[in-house]
């Protein structure tokens, strides 16, 4: 459990202000014991941990199918990436407990249902296309939105987020080409492989976000140095990726409406469906119940090991006191 570490100078210490606005102003970092304003440690509080859970719940749709890779080899990597997001999960779990807040406070948000995590993991994984659907869209939307997150102000943030991007990297490439050898087999894999896409492509163009109109927080976290980039400019940066990735693959990105416009540089694209988003975040996604169970029931079957940890500890530490 990390000691809170709340506003160590009170906040209306105009020097401690302008120390952090000094520190943002030259893109520097904060670190977990300088001052910074309350509200700045709650939103860092609020996206980091809502990240990390993200990155645990995110091993469920893919963790699916471990059991029916369709060779040793497909098993192994998928197990390895599965593994992957674990590790991202602690990381940003660690990252946030600099800020305060403990493991357990931010595990009981989430079981309890009062934490956010990301809207894609609420989408169902019926066939084996969907591994590469989601390395390829869901890994490339994370690396977007997630690369320039490694300049973040807060130190121990943007530290966490190298790491984990050049694991993103190494996700996208293993989904793409499970994409590229369906597209290279018979019809029914070239087809199972569009069907993944057409199911993905939405929903991983609505990870970037609401519409930067609609961003409540996007203001002061771009202010903040967290944010780099809105939600548009990123979600319109992975379109642009997406295109000649497509044309390679030999997958149709199913929107009619897509076309690069020259004069506003920009992808014109069909509207998105914001009630559908809207749908998810309020908890009625089409897999919402099943994840949120299924990280309940994992919680609580490993109530033994959290038990037998903290009581070898406790074993060890009685031990070193012994010895002392
Ligand atoms: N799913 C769920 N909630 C979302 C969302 C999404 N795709 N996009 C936005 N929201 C929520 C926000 O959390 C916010 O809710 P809150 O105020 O109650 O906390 C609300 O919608 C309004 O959105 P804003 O644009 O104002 O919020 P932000 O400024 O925080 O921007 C964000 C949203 C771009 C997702 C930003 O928080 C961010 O960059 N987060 C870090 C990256 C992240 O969490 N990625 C999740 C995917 S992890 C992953 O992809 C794992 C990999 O292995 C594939």
């Amino acid at each position: 459990m990390t000691a809170p570490l709340r506003d160590i100078v009170p906040p209306d210490d105009a020097e401690a202000q302008a120390a952090f606005d000094d520190l943002i102003a030259s893109d520097s970092r904060i670190e977990p014991r300088d001052w910074m304003p309350a509200a700045y440690r709650k939103t860092l509080i609020r996206q980091i941990s809502q990240h990390a859970h993200s990155e645990i719940i995110g091993m469920q749709p893919e963790g699916n199918w471990i059991s029916r890779a369709p060779s040793l080899k497909r098993k192994a990597i998928l197990m390895a990436k599965v593994q992957d997001e674990a590790g991202h999960g602690l990381y940003l779990y660690s990252a946030a407990q600099t800020l305060g807040i403990t493991r357990d406070e931010m595990t009981e948000q989430l079981i309890a249902g009062r934490a956010r995590y990301s809207s894609i993991f609420n989408y169902p994984t019926p066939s084996w296309a969907d591994m590469g659907a989601i390395g390829w869209l869901v890994d490339g939307a994370a690396i977007c939105n997630q690369v320039p997150l490694c300049r973040a102000s807060y130190g121990p943030y943007g530290r966490a987020m190298v790491r984990i991007c050049k694991e993103e990297s190494f996700h996208q490439r293993q989904g793409f080409e499970i994409l590229l050898t369906l597209m290279q087999g018979t019809p029914a894999q070239r087809e199972m492989a569009q069907d993944a896409v057409n199911r993905w492509y939405w929903p991983s163009l609505m990870m970037f976000g609401p519409p930067d109109d609609a961003s409540p927080n996007s203001a002061q976290s771009t202010a903040w140095k967290i944010k780099r980039f809105s939600n548009d400019e990123l979600r319109q940066r992975f379109i642009g990726m997406l295109v000649p990735q497509a044309e390679v693959l030999g997958v149709t990105l199913p929107d009619p409406e897509l076309r690069w416009i020259e004069e506003e540089q920009r992808w014109h694209t069909s509207e998105i469906d914001w009630t559908e988003f809207h749908e998810v975040l309020a908890g009625r996604g089409p897999m919402n119940a099943v994840r949120l169970q299924n990280r309940r029931d994992a919680h609580e079957n490993g109530a033994w090991v959290r038990e037998a940890a903290a009581e070898y500890a406790r074993k060890q530490a009685a031990r070193v006191r012994e010895v002392a």
